[in-house]
Order: C-alpha cells, then structure tokens, then sequence
C-alpha cells in the first residue's frame, strides 16, 4: 500500500487522525504503519462505531430457560466410552486449543501455557495438554493434530517453547500454530487510537476470533485433508481438562450435535462462569454479568438453583458446523479500557482512566446457529481448576491443590495410598486416567 492508497481509505473512513505524525516517522515506521493500515478490516470497525452510536438498546428479550443437562449413568458413560474410542482410533478427532489470550489477572510475562504448574516438575500448563495428547495417541494408535491458537504478542514465544521442549514429544507436524486477528481501539467518537507516532493500538480480536483464524490460516482446510469431523476446544488455564474424553465424544457423535458443551454446578449463584439458556428458538450462552439478580438467583422446587451449571469452556464441535461459521459476522463485546495514546505533541500518555473501547468477538456466540446443542454435567473436582489469579481462588495453589487430589483418587481406586502432604505428579503421557495405574505404567512421586 502506498502513502496516497492509504491517506485516501483512511479519508474516506473519516480517520484520517492515523496518518498525523507522518512527516515526523522515518522510513521504517511508515513502511510498518502502512503495512498496520493496509491490514484493517474496516467493515468490522463499522460495526464498532455503530455499536458505539446505539442508544442502551432496549429490546424486550424472551425470558431465558434452563437446557436439559446430560447425566450420564453408568449405562450410558460406557455407550458413549466406546463410541468415542472409535472415532478417536479411526483418527476424526482433532484438538483445538485457544492460547492467544494475555493472562493479564495471573500477571506473568509471557505465554500462559509457559506457566509452571507440574507440583514436583514445575512443568508447564503446555506440558500437561500434550502429554494428555500423547497418551491418547498412544493408547488408541493415532495421531490427533493439535491446532493452537495464539496472538501475535505471543506467537514467537509460544512456538519457540514448544521447540525448545520438544513439542513434548509430539510429532512437530502435528502441532500446528495459527494467530487470531487484532483489532484497533476507538475512542468514545469512534477514532482509531495511535499508541506511538507511527502505530495504531491493535489488541486480540477474543476467543471468538478463533473460527474465522482457522479459516484464514488453512487449518480448517488441514483438518478437512486429514479426514477430522469432531473438534475438541479448550482453554489454556485448565490442566485438570480432560482432552478429547471419549465420552463427551460418543455423545455428540450420537446425538448428531453441532455444538456440544462441558457443564458443571456453579459454586454459588453468581460465579463468574456463562450459563446456557433457550430464548425463544435457539441456544445461548448467557455472561454472568449479564444474568439479573432474579434469574442468578432462581431456585428449582428442590432448592438447586434454577440455572444451576455454568460453562468452563469446554466444546466440541463438528467439522462441518465450524466450517459453516467461518465466514459469519459474530457479535461484538465491548469494554471500556484504560489505553495508551498519543498526545498531539507525539509524546505517548498512560491515562489513569478508561479513555477508550476495545471490542472481542466470543467463542459462543456461535451457538444460536447451531441445530444441535449438546449439553454435558461433570464433575468440577475431575476436570475443572483454572489458573487465573495470582492467589486467592482459581490460582496455581488451587489447581496444584485440586490435580494432586485427583491423582491420589486415582491410586486410591487402585488400593494405593500416600502419606498425607506427600507430593504426587503423574506424567499424563502415561497416565491417563486410573486405568493406567491398574496396568502398572509409571508413577512418579517424591
Ligand atoms: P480469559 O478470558 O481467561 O483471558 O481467556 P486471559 O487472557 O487468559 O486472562 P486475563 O483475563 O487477561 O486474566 C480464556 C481463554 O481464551 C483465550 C485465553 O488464552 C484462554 O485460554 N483467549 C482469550 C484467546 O485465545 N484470545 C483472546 O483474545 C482472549
């Protein structure tokens, strides 16, 4: 894109505030602001301003309702057990992993899934996803592709820790790296916002932008070359997840489902985890923050809450159903955020307040297009502990916390038991659940 290409889009978008500090930039810092402007998707940033513009919208939205929820029995886990072990065995299922976020609450420098997290090991978050990967690929003979999704903060480090360890003894070609997109802020008048003389402010488009990434990148036309239908997709922060449960498998292949969903009871009325409710005649997924007091707090006749389980992000989907979506339009969510500008001077300012609107896109939103929605109770204690503070609740003290004392249920379902406090950390590469133990695979303890 040349200057003139570039001063006339931005003109004719009413932003042409990008290109002030021009004269002052030298040669390298053009190049890299036009290359910026050249990749701005300005259809979205449409959308943007206009949300910007809408009065609080006011529409009278249906009451939401509680999905029926999937318990299984012991009957039906092993139905679906083995019907998912054979999609797993016939080499259908991939494993998709959203690792683009910036792990701002927990407050470490780079990557989260760098983050050490093994109790004896300190391995980290990474670590335990592949090794999971690597056991499932050792015990149905397969070689499930593993896409992560990372943003351009963290892609160089991201991919240069999996090299540096190894791909944790992964095939390296079945690890495959893609970015999501980034988008500008805009201030409350809907401008785009410089954070230097000659960069705009770009931040990751959320975890929504995954389905058009996996398009863009050539992912989707790698899962269709390698013959995958079923998608797993989960979160960077969970090392208690259970990747690719054949279970969880089994039943979405059974009920032909578009979009299935992981669900387990809240703690409390308001925990900061998004319900999902029928409106009218689809399925959403409501936020916390978007739940009134009433609905968080309605009771069932037996006293459970009345939207008892709430969604720790963990999905399957079909192929074809992400393949439908790729190209859609998804909602935008907005937040008002404190970010860096450029003074008129040139001089870069760190405002005290929120000054500007960051928008993202979110993963579930997707599911108002599906047909079929599968939803799934599990135990939280089996599969759900995130790292996401520094301390406090959902920290790495919790989740060290939390994998240790799955891991002593497992030993304890085969007739071992440990002294109390003693550190216990098992190599998800060889054991994967306690199965494993029964047939004498490695333990390691202190
Ligand atoms: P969170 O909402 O917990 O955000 O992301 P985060 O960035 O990890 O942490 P905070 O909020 O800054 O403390 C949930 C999952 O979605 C991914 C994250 O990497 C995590 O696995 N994510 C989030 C993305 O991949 N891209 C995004 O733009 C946002």
């Amino acid at each position: 894109m040349t200057y003139e290409q570039a001063k006339s889009l931005l003109e004719s978008n009413n932003q042409s505030q990008v290109l002030r500090f021009w004269g002052t930039l030298n040669a390298t810092a053009q190049q890299s602001l036009l290359k910026q402007i050249a990749s701005l998707d300005f259809a979205s940033i449409e959308r943007m301003k206009a949300m910007l513009a809408q009065k609080a919208a006011e529409t009278a939205l249906a009451d939401p309702i509680a999905p029926e929820v999937v318990e299984f029995t012991a009957k039906t886990h092993a139905e679906a057990y083995t019907a998912g072990e054979q999609e797993l065995r016939a080499g259908k299922v991939a494993v998709l992993l959203v690792a683009g976020g910036q792990g701002s609450r927990l407050g470490y420098e780079g990557p989260k899934g760098a983050y050490s997290i093994g109790p004896i090991t300190q391995k980290p978050l990474f670590y335990f996803h592949s090794r999971k990967i690597l056991g499932l690929n050792r015990r149905y003979q397969t070689r499930i592709p593993f896409y992560i999704m990372t943003s351009d903060v963290n892609d160089a480090a991201t991919q240069a820790h999996f090299a540096e360890h190894h791909y944790f003894g992964l095939n390296k070609d079945d690890v495959i790296f893609f970015q999501q997109g980034v988008w500008p802020a805009l201030t409350p008048e809907g401008k785009i916002i410089l954070d230097q003389p000659g960069h705009i402010f770009m931040s990751p488009d959320g975890h929504g932008g995954t389905i058009s990434a996996l398009e863009k990148n050539g992912c989707l036309a790698d899962m269709q070359k390698r013959g995958i239908s079923t998608i797993f997709y989960f979160q960077v922060d969970n090392p208690m997840v259970e990747i690719a449960d054949p279970a969880f498998i089994g039943l979405h292949i059974s009920k032909k489902s578009d979009f299935s969903l992981k669900l387990c009871a809240k703690r409390d009325a308001k925990e900061g985890m998004g319900v999902v409710a029928i409106r009218g005649d689809h399925f959403e997924m409501i936020e916390y923050t978007e739940l009134t007091d009433e609905q968080a707090n309605r009771r069932t006749a037996n006293g459970d809450l009345y939207f008892k389980y709430g969604s720790p992000a963990i999905h399957l989907f079909s192929f074809d159903f992400l393949k439908q979506e790729a190209n859609r339009n998804m909602p935008l969510h907005i937040a008002f955020k404190k970010i860096p500008v450029c003074a008129d001077d040139g001089t870069v300012i760190k405002p005290e307040k929120n000054n500007g609107y960051k928008f993202e896109k979110f993963i579930f939103d997707v599911m108002p297009d599906a047909k079929t929605v599968v939803n799934l109770a599990f135990d939280r204690a089996d599969e759900f502990s995130p790292v996401k503070n520094a301390e406090g609740s959902d920290s790495p003290a919790t989740c060290k916390h939390d994998m240790q004392a799955k891991w002593r249920r497992w030993l304890a379902a085969n007739s071992i038991t440990l002294p109390e406090g003693l550190p216990l950390e098992l190599d998800p590469a060889c054991v994967l659940d306690a199965s494993d133990l029964k047939k004498g695979l490695l333990l390691e303890t202190r």
